[in-house]
């Protein structure tokens, strides 16, 4: 008799369950997607490598522009219609925090509930203006010219992993750019701690992911303690100090002086931008693989460098950054091909309305930037590396939110113009001085990766260089 209860009891809550997700289920009905079996929705599709890009986009390219999938009782939809794109981030604020998402990020812009962020956002705001972004190029010179040195003796005829020399500049450059220290002082750090010291400071993929959960905290939290105390005694004495106080660091600490941040606040904001940077290092490594398949495109991005320095081998000033359009355009085709973030993903807080479907409050919605970004009605031949469909005319064809690789709106990456600047800074300063013979990659559908919140290539970023002897006299 017992049982029969507890039987009937269950019944009725698993109906009252479903009849409070009516809504859902109705309009999930009139999206296509894949079969779905209940309790596990279509999740059986994702058994084997889900993490892979190619068994993601095959099935992405499937299916209709618009899709969903039950992924056990959560309802999931992907689009890749640009008109979609443009409502999501606008009216979606809330980036779905994954407990992996948040053990790298913490509470961080990147993943705080709307409220918090709103906040951090406005404080974040003044570190990321163009004033101070422009103020760093000479930075990003120094950090590319003192690791790329280690290219030097790798010149010979082996192939070598870029991606480990590019990820220990980007993160050179965050240490002194937004922490306002060198990167050799937390080397320092690291081994004046009692902690285990991690047998590879920046190691090549999940580097960022292994130090943000190791060593990095305790050296930020040494750091903060130490620009506390610079900032009190700087306090009163400077004129220029206004802008020192717009540095990201300074900025958060002042943040917590005027109670609108805490301390834990402070080192969540530092560990995102830490990992957030792995994706300029990624970038580069894959422009350098592209350019060991288009020896002809490496030509072009040269020449303009020689119209930009001739023979000189002085410091990249912002006039000349702002003149590489040919290597902006060639950043810009590798994010199109390999967007870092793979997919904008947002919870769905409320109805919305995309032509004729509605996104039902409870799901979740991502636009799946590899594959708007290989459309081929909007990408001619989309296999093919073209920069020239950066030129203007060409992009004044495309319709809006075609082309998302830092998102858009109010939550787009913050770091946008930062990581522009940087690229091309360290770029330059690459192809001054090598040139890539050729990559491990065969063409652009060998390149693939995992996909997770960053995409990291499957297989090491392996390219063969020659030194440039003749140049920069
Ligand atoms: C190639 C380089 C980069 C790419 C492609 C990229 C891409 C993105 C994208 C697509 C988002 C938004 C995701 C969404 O809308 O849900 C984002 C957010 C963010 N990015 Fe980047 N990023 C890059 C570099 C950087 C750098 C260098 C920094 C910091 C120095 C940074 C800091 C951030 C932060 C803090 C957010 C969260 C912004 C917010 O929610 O308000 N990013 N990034």
């Amino acid at each position: 008799m017992l049982s029969i209860i507890l039987f009937m009891l269950a019944l009725i809550s698993l109906a009252r369950y479903h009849w409070n997700r009516r809504r859902l289920y109705y309009h999930a009905w009139k999206i296509g997607g894949p079969f779905a079996w209940p309790i596990i929705g279509s999740a059986y599709l994702f058994i084997r490598g889900h993490y892979s890009y190619n068994i993601v986009t095959k099935l992405i390219d499937s299916q209709p522009p618009i899709f969903k999938l039950w992924i056990g009782t959560k309802l999931v939809i992907l689009t890749i219609q640009p008109t979609h794109a443009e409502v999501i981030v606008k009216t979606c604020f809330n980036r779905l925090g994954t407990k992996h998402m948040e053990e790298i990020f913490k509470t961080g812009l990147i993943t705080a509930p709307v409220d918090i962020w709103r906040t951090r956002r406005k404080i974040i705001n003044k570190s990321f203006n163009t004033k101070i972004l422009n103020s760093y190029v000479d930075i990003f010179d120094k950090v590319a010219r003192q690791s790329m040195r280690q290219f030097e003796e790798k010149c010979d005829g082996n192939y070598i992993d870029v991606l480990e020399t590019l990820s220990r500049i980007s993160f050179d450059a965050v240490c002194e750019t937004l922490l306002d220290v060198d990167s050799s002082l937390i080397d320092t750090l690291q081994t004046t701690t009692d902690y285990p010291k991690s047998p590879q400071f920046v190691a090549v993929v999940y580097g960022f992911i292994r130090i943000l959960s190791g060593d990095i905290p305790l050296c930020t939290k040494r750091i903060i303690e130490m620009k506390k105390i610079e900032s009190s005694l700087y306090k009163n004495c400077s004129e220029d100090n206004f802008d020192n106080e717009k540095v990201f660091i300074n900025n958060l600490i002042n943040s917590t002086e005027d109670g609108e941040l805490d301390e834990s606040g402070v080192m969540d904001e530092i560990q995102s931008v830490f990992a957030a940077s792995e994706t300029t290092a990624i970038t580069n490594a894959l422009v350098l693989c592209m350019m060991g398949l288009h020896s002809n495109i490496q030509k072009n991005i040269q020449e303009e460098l020689d119209s930009i320095f001739g023979h000189s081998d002085r410091t990249v000033t912002l006039e000349d950054v702002n003149r590489m359009y040919y290597l902006e355009r060639v950043i810009k085709e590798t994010m199109r091909l390999f967007p870092p973030v793979p997919f904008i993903r947002r919870s769905v807080d409320e109805d919305i309305e995309l032509d004729s479907h509605v996104l039902p409050k409870g799901s979740e919605v991502y636009i799946p930037l590899l594959s708007l970004h290989r459309r081929p009605d909007f990408w001619k031949d989309p296999l093919v590396f073209n920069p020239d469909r950066f030129l203007a005319q060409n992009e004044a064809k495309r319709p809006n939110c075609s082309y998302l690789p830092f998102s858009r709106g109010s939550k787009n990456c913050i770091g946008f113009k930062y990581a522009m600047l940087s690229m091309k800074t360290m770029l330059a300063i690459f192809f001054k001085h090598y040139e890539v013979q050729s990559t491990e990659y065969k063409s652009i559908e060998d390149v693939d990766f995992w996909l997770n919140i960053i995409a990291y290539p499957k297989t090491s970023c392996k390219v063969k260089l020659q030194k440039l002897e003749k140049k920069n006299s």
